[in-house]
């Protein structure tokens, strides 16, 4: 291919590959445990599998509604009722997206202008300030305060401004692995009454709750439901993260915007897989039970990793376990997970780069959504360190 002549204007000029993709290459160069992206290393169920092969053989292979199927909104407005108490219109209120990195993308292009500020909290997930930069906006980051990456609503407070379009949240959090109470639902209800900011809501990780803590989204909460757009994955609730396919719930009036966009970009998510949810999702058990699942993985890693001089750091939610390595090493964590992979044999996930302007905390995030035998084999490794 001849080369660009061109000049281009980068709206991303300091974006690179990103930090999962490197640790990924290099867990694959190195043969090493990876511990690192946030994916299950297991299979999903047979049964899912199967629907999604019956909907393609039954020839269910062509564009669906823009909005999505509607038995699937059906479905997700049930369960949006009996989880949350929130009533969603199927027709107007609940829309299908190709992932939920799509749905918050679509969220942000719909209302952010040049000029406006968005609200985001460090440490972040990685998609949301590249997200505001695209489309013109300013990411305003607060921080998340230590020793459990706490959200300090006086802060919040503090960095609302005239220009102030849009708070992100995401609870349960990644990568930090903390959960929002009802405490701070309500300190954020009260922050933001009486604004027009909107509040976009990542709960991907909506069903990974753990200590028998209740999930505490927007949605329960009537002053931020009318503002916010929910946001949720089928690909972490059912461990299918490479079907890309989740799901945003918002009112009317915020969805119908949403929709003016979506339907000009990827204008409908995948047909089949979509009727194979629809079928999967009339049983409650497989989401309700992800808890345990996890929580049991979560336990057995943090027991296996007690004798290691890593600190756990507390893990209320999603598939992360952070430790401190203060006791073990002054690199910057990114040189230390760069080693840990080459030298060591273990890959983590650095979590300075989930800042814009790097914190050096000492801080590693390892995923536990993975086998038993990866989680033994990995943890003892670090308690070598
Ligand atoms: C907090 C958070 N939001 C969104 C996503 C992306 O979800 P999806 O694969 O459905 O786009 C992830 C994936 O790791 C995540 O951790």
């Amino acid at each position: 291919m001849p080369s660009f002549k061109g000049h281009i204007k980068s709206k991303l000029p300091n974006v690179g590959t990103t930090i999962f993709t490197v640790m990924s290459r290099l867990a694959l160069e190195h043969n090493a445990i990876n511990l690192s992206q946030g994916f299950p290393d297991f299979d999903c169920a047979k049964a899912l599998k199967d629907l999604f092969s019956k909907a393609i053989n039954s020839g269910l292979n062509q564009y669906p509604p823009m909005a999505g199927v509607p038995v699937l909104r059906e479905r997700v407005a049930e369960k949006m009722e009996r989880l949350y108490g929130a009533t969603y219109d199927p027709e107007h209120e609940i829309t299908v997206v190709p992932g939920a990195t799509y749905g918050i993308f679509t969220a942000i292009a719909t209302l952010i202008r040049p000029g406006d500020e968005v609200i985001l909290f460090e440490p972040a997930y990685d998609c949301y300030d590249p997200a505001i930069e695209t489309v013109g906006g300013t990411s305003v980051f607060v921080p998340l305060e230590l020793p459990d990456y706490h959200v300090d609503w006086r802060k919040v407070q503090a960095a609302i401004t005239p220009r102030t379009r849009m708070i992100i949240m995401n609870t349960p959090h990644n990568p930090t692995a903390s959960v929002l109470s009802a405490e701070d639902m309500r300190m954020l209800e009260g922050i933001l009454r009486g604004t027009d900011i909107v509040v976009v809501s990542d709960e991907v990780y909506e069903h990974i709750v753990f200590d028998g803590h209740v999930h505490q989204g927007v949605s329960r909460y009537p002053g931020l439901a009318e503002r916010s757009f929910f946001v949720s994955s089928f690909g972490k609730t059912y461990s299918v993260t490479g079907w890309k396919m989740g799901y945003v719930c918002a009112p009317k009036e915020l969805m119908s915007e949403f929709r003016k966009v979506h339907q000009f970009n990827a204008f409908v998510a995948c047909s089949p897989v979509q009727y194979a949810f629809a079928e999967y999702m009339k049983d409650p058990a497989p989401y309700l039970e992800l808890a345990a699942f996890y929580q049991r993985k979560r336990d057995l890693f943090r027991q296996a990793l007690a004798p290691s001089r890593f600190t756990l750091m507390p893990s209320r939610g999603s598939f992360f376990q952070c430790a401190g390595y203060d006791a073990i090493s002054d690199e910057r964590d990114t040189d230390l997970a760069v080693r840990l992979t080459k030298e060591n044999g273990v890959c983590s996930i650095p979590v300075s780069v989930f800042y814009k302007n790097p914190r050096y905390e000492k801080v590693l995030r390892f995923c536990f959504a993975k086998s038993d035998d990866t989680l033994k084999r990995g943890a003892e490794v670090l308690c070598r360190l």
